[in-house]
């Protein structure tokens, strides 16, 4: 493509301790192009892009705007030369308004504005790019899909011209997927210079008009959309070629029934039933996938499970054993194990790092203390152990887990249930966010647990995972099991209307 680009970065370089995450990388962004960032957990994209954004600042290496040399102190600089990010977990203000936050984001004369004006003019955008969002609604009013079309609205509110978004289809329905598309399309037509980070091959092959692969922080390969291909791009981020998982015994798992859900119901946060005469029951050796769009009781069931969240009214068996409201702790001792989606939220605590991250839920155990003494060798060999096997990467494993990169944090967590044996596990949307040699990982040590005799509740909106999984599907429909099916009896279409809330042909809606 003729003309300066846009944006152009030259041999940046950004060091953290321990990790060089960027290291001389060239990237060109062209005004009307989408741009697909590509790479494995940890190859630096974040790190790339939040240089871009003023976030960071290179260790070494410059940028330039319209061919015009630029230093970002502040996030603020790059708002003003036209450089706009979302990130995977969005920067709003709930009890504020969609008006608000994003008048908030105006530089100083934001009170002059008033708030009719903004109202409207939200309402042009939203209109001219097909992205409808009430302004006047509270942002803890909305949904995923709806918080992330605010924050696009943002960026070109503002006037951005370089619009990044970090793995943005992560959190979103395949339909809501298709939308986001079209959109970013137009923007693009419109002039604006879109980069797009994301992990699934099928996506970035569908949008993208240029690609780039890091590996180990390093540019890989930049290509045109047309002159590459699916296999060339997973070769060239992973430098192997990946075997596909496989079930030796699927649909057979004939074990004993380990879980046993007889129609529970319990609350959401907001205070409705999140579970309403849910029924389900796993046996030993079996993995039983659940399908849906997230926000029907995924949550609520795997925190019931794990004792974080009252029961309203059914019961749990556990190996015959009723366990209806038992402590967390109890819950774990059972060898009840639940691998959440919000890893830093729940399942690993930022501001630990990894060794004491790993022996959180057992460090009173023998296993890791004597008396007040933890035994910090066993605790070390125990991580070190896991980090290897899960292939997890960081600068040490004495550095706090913040600086991990979002993948290599979904293995360090991973890894530590799995490490602990369970007799079930419940596990969230385990590969989102994780590029391909990872979710080949995750899958393979999955199938390992099955083999070792583990109940696995897999809870995923990814049907191919699903599918390649599973022995039975449960499609999960506000907050209840609205079909079941034994693999071999798999019928996606009709998947599909579940999912949607639609029993049977008869099109009607529950
Ligand atoms: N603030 C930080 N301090 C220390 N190290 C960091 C920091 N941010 C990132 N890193 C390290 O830099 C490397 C690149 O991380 P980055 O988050 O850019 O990867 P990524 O390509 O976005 O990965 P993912 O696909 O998992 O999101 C990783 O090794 C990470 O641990
Ligand atoms: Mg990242």
């Amino acid at each position: 493509m003729a003309g300066i680009p846009l944006i152009s970065m030259r041999n940046i370089v950004k060091r953290f301790p321990g990790v060089t995450a960027n290291d001389q990388i060239n990237l060109d962004l062209h005004s009307g192009q989408i741009h697909a960032l590509l790479g494995e957990n940890g190859s630096g994209k974040t790190t790339l892009m939040s240089i871009l954004t003023g976030l960071y600042r290179p260790t070494e290496g410059f940028i330039s705007v319209c061919g015009e040399e630029k230093k970002f102190a502040s996030p603020r600089d790059a708002i003003d030369s036209g450089i706009g990010m979302v990130h995977q977990h969005f920067k709003l203000i709930e009890s504020f308004t969609v008006a608000e936050n994003i008048a908030l984001s105006q530089s100083s004369n934001s009170f002059l504005l008033s708030q009719e004006e903004v109202v409207e003019d939200i309402e042009k955008l939203g209109e001219k790019y097909g992205m409808s969002v009430n302004p006047r609604s509270y942002v803890w009013q909305l949904s995923v899909g709806e918080k992330q079309r605010v924050e696009i609205l943002r960026m070109l509110y503002r006037n951005s011209k370089v619009l990044i978004l970090d793995e943005p289809t992560a959190v979103l329905t395949p339909q809501e997927t298709k939308e986001l598309f079209l959109n970013l399309r137009k923007m693009a037509n419109d002039g604006c210079a879109v980069v797009f980070i994301s992990h699934k091959l099928n996506e970035v092959l569908e949008l993208a008009d240029k690609i780039t692969v890091l590996r180990a922080g390093k540019v890989a390969g930049c290509f045109d959309r047309n002159d590459t291909n699916r296999y060339g791009l997973i070769e060239m981020m992973i430098g192997r070629k990946i075997s596909v998982a496989q079930s030796g015994t699927k649909g057979e798992a004939l074990g004993e029934t380990v879980l046993e859900i007889d129609d529970i119901s319990a609350l959401n946060d907001v205070g409705t039933l999140g579970l309403n005469g849910l029924s389900l029951k796993v046996r030993a050796g079996e993995i039983y996938g659940i399908a849906g769009v997230s926000g029907n009781g995924q949550r609520e069931l795997a925190e019931v499970l794990a004792g974080l969240r009252p029961v309203k009214s059914g019961n749990i068996k556990f190996y015959g054993e009723e366990i209806t409201g038992m402590s967390p702790k109890n819950m774990i001792e059972r060898g009840i194990s639940y691998v959440p989606e919000d890893r830093l939220g729940m399942g690993l605590v930022p501001s630990l790092n990894s060794c004491e991250n790993v022996i959180l839920k057992e460090y009173d155990k023998p296993k890791y203390s004597q008396g007040w003494w933890i035994k910090e060798q066993a605790a070390v060999a125990a991580t070190k152990a896991i980090v290897e096997k899960f292939d997890v990467r960081m600068g040490s494993i004495f550095q706090p887990v913040k600086m991990m990169s979002g993948g290599n944090l979904q293995k360090l967590l991973l890894g530590r249930e799995i490490a602990s044996k369970p007799k079930l596990m419940i596990v969230l949307y385990p590969v989102r966010g994780l590029d391909i040699g990872a979710i080949e990982s995750v899958h393979k040590l999955l199938l390992q647990l099955k083999e070792a005799n583990t109940a696995i509740i897999l809870v995923s909106e990814e049907l191919e995972e699903i599918a390649e999984l599973s022995d039975r599907v449960g499609v999960i429909f506000s907050g209840k099991i609205l079909g079941e099916f034994l693999i071999k009896d798999l019928d996606m279409e009709r998947v599909g209307s579940l999912m949607a809330g639609v029993v049977e042909d008869k099109g009607e809606s529950v």
